[in-house]
């Protein structure tokens, strides 16, 4: 399949057009940009439109006869596999001035996530993955840890409020009870965090095929797991489990009373 698809060529476009497309986002931070509300009330701004014009210029310059869907530019269709934008994944973070956001990029073909490109422009920190050829941080391999008890785990969500809601403060209180850790500011940090074995678990409420797309490769191969909370290995879920695999199923069993 790598042959035909030309997987590696994809990949290196996929890094250089994250690459560019988060120089983008870095005029714009900390810049007083404008902030419009979108029609769902979450925040936008001409850094999210730029990025991702940006990155579909590149994508449709090398690979006209593939899909493009975007977060804020919709659906592009296509002959071929399908690319998936999040232009600011954590665009709460960009408009604070909180360097935790990044460029997000997958490339899915025949309903399997095959590249994953996370871009952290303002910490200078890439993830990529693409299937079989193992994830990578900053150009080293990356690994998830090994801790194999809660009691050990760092947790990590984007909104303890919203998990709250949405799985009850029962549930919230025990995930906090069991681990060693709590953090947030997640968003798309919080997995890239468990893909390079800096915390163990990342639960995410909220998700949509953007947010997720580049997570499954890039926990996949460093070590560990990416499901919905029902389990199933998918970039089109509404909500996510990342852990380092050893974790994923005690995690799965404290959220089953949410279900
Ligand atoms: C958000 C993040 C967050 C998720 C929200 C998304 P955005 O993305 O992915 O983790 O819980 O639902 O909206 O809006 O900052 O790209
Ligand atoms: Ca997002
Ligand atoms: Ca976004």
């Amino acid at each position: 399949m790598d042959a035909a698809l030309n997987l590696q060529h994809r990949l290196e476009v996929a890094i250089d057009a994250c690459r560019q497309a988060g120089k983008i986002t870095l005029a714009h931070f900390q810049n007083n940009v404008a902030v419009e509300d979108k029609a769902d009330g979450s925040p936008v701004t001409i850094a999210d439109r730029r990025a991702e014009a940006a990155i579909r210029e590149t994508l449709a310059a090398h690979f006209p006869d593939d899909a493009i869907l975007g977060e804020e530019g919709g659906l592009t269709t296509g002959k071929s596999g399908q690319w998936i934008i999040d232009p600011i994944d954590g665009t709460k973070s960009f408009i604070c001035g909180v360097p935790l956001y990044a460029v997000l990029l997958a490339y899915e073909h025949e309903g399997q996530a095959l590249i994953g490109v996370m871009n952290f422009p303002a910490l200078g920190e890439m993830l990529w993955a693409s299937r079989g050829h193992g994830c990578y941080w900053n150009g080293s391999r990356a690994h998830v840890s090994t801790t194999k008890t809660l009691a050990d785990a760092r947790l990590m969500c984007s909104d303890f409020g919203m998990l709250a809601e949405v799985a009850g403060i029962d549930t919230l209180q025990e995930l906090f009870k069991k681990t060693k850790l709590q953090r947030t500011w997640g968003d798309a940090y919080g997995h890239a965090l468990v893909a390079t074995g800096r915390a163990e678990i990342m639960i995410d409420p909220k998700m949509a095929v953007w947010d997720n797309g580049p997570l499954l490769s890039i926990l996949e191969e460093a070590g560990g797991r990416f499901t919905t909370w029902d389990g199933v290995a998918t970039i089109h879920g509404s909500n996510a489990i990342a852990t380092n695999g050893f974790l994923h199923e005690q995690v799965m069993k404290i959220l089953v009373r949410a279900r």
